[in-house]
């Protein structure tokens, strides 16, 4: 199934200047109708259905890299291949974000298959899960922080050859790319179903608190994915149609 506003994510990516300096950032997630990406008990598989789980697999194709945080890994253990379409030999890069380096080695995302792998970790992980990685050819970015901060590990990435990434979760992470004015868009892929207050949602803890400070998206119009719904947006700051208004400051692109 072809999806205008997903197969259109180059040309919106082209929108960007050549020289900078960080990845091209999309949000995905898929979601029941009120925004949670699990069950109150963990569960998540599976929210949406199959032509969703197929849309996914499309973006995935259209960018560099997948990206998870490790509580994803812990929770899925997602393998974060291309498994649908022309088989793309080699696949995106898979980026686990992970301070203290504690991915299992036994993880799918690092399971070798021709494309890259990766863990971004912080300042504490242990030499010796470091050298266990290196050992199964994973590349490792080292951030001097405890816990690596999108502000240092974009631009990295950007050096090694990832000009796009897409980021699948979890919260904890979608809300640091949004926090930090990182991220460029967002698709939702949306259930017909409930989960309740206490399912976690697919952005995580966010400060501010304000309507005027709340991150703002240009939504397109909503897609029918079979029984499922797309819903799509493009954080303000980098609409280039709608330039942010100043009442709404958050997130700002941050400085390149
Ligand atoms: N439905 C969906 O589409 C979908 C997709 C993905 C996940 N999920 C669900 O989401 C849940 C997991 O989400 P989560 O929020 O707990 O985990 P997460 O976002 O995958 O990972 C968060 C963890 O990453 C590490 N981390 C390192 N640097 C970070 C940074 N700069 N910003 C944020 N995190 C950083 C932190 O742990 P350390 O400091 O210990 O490294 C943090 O707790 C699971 O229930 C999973 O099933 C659902």
């Amino acid at each position: 199934m072809e999806i205008a506003v997903l197969e259109q994510i180059s040309q919106r990516m082209l929108a960007l200047p050549a020289d900078f300096p960080r990845p091209w950032v999309t949000l995905k997630a898929g979601v029941s109708l009120d925004g949670k990406v699990a069950t109150s008990g963990g569960e998540s598989r599976w929210i949406t259905g199959e032509a969703a789980r197929g849309a996914g697999h499309r973006l995935r194709a259209l960018h560099q890299a997948v990206v998870v945080g490790i509580g994803t890994v812990l929770a899925d253990d997602p393998q974060l291949t291309v498994r649908q379409g022309q088989p793309q030999l080699p696949g995106p890069a898979r980026v686990v974000v992970d301070s203290t380096a504690r991915v299992p080695l036994q993880a799918k995302a690092l399971a070798p298959d021709g494309s890259r792998r990766l863990v971004v970790c912080g300042s504490q992980a242990a030499p010796d899960r470091l050298a266990a990685l290196a050992e199964l050819g994973v590349e490792v970015l080292q951030a001097p922080t405890p816990r690596p901060a999108p502000e240092w590990f974009l631009p990295r990435l950007r050096q090694t050859g990832l000009a796009s990434l897409l980021v699948e979760g979890g919260p904890r992470l979608h809300a640091s790319f949004i926090a930090g004015g990182f991220a460029h868009e967002v698709f939702l892929f949306m259930a017909g179903m409930v989960l309740g207050e206490d399912a976690p949602g697919w952005c995580g803890p966010l400060e501010g608190g304000t309507l005027s400070q709340a991150p703002r998206l240009c939504l397109s119009a909503p897609v029918r994915v079979e029984e499922d719904l797309l819903v799509h947006g493009v954080f303000a700051p980098f609409q280039p149609s709608r330039p942010s208004s100043p009442s709404h400051p958050i997130p700002r692109p941050a400085a390149p």
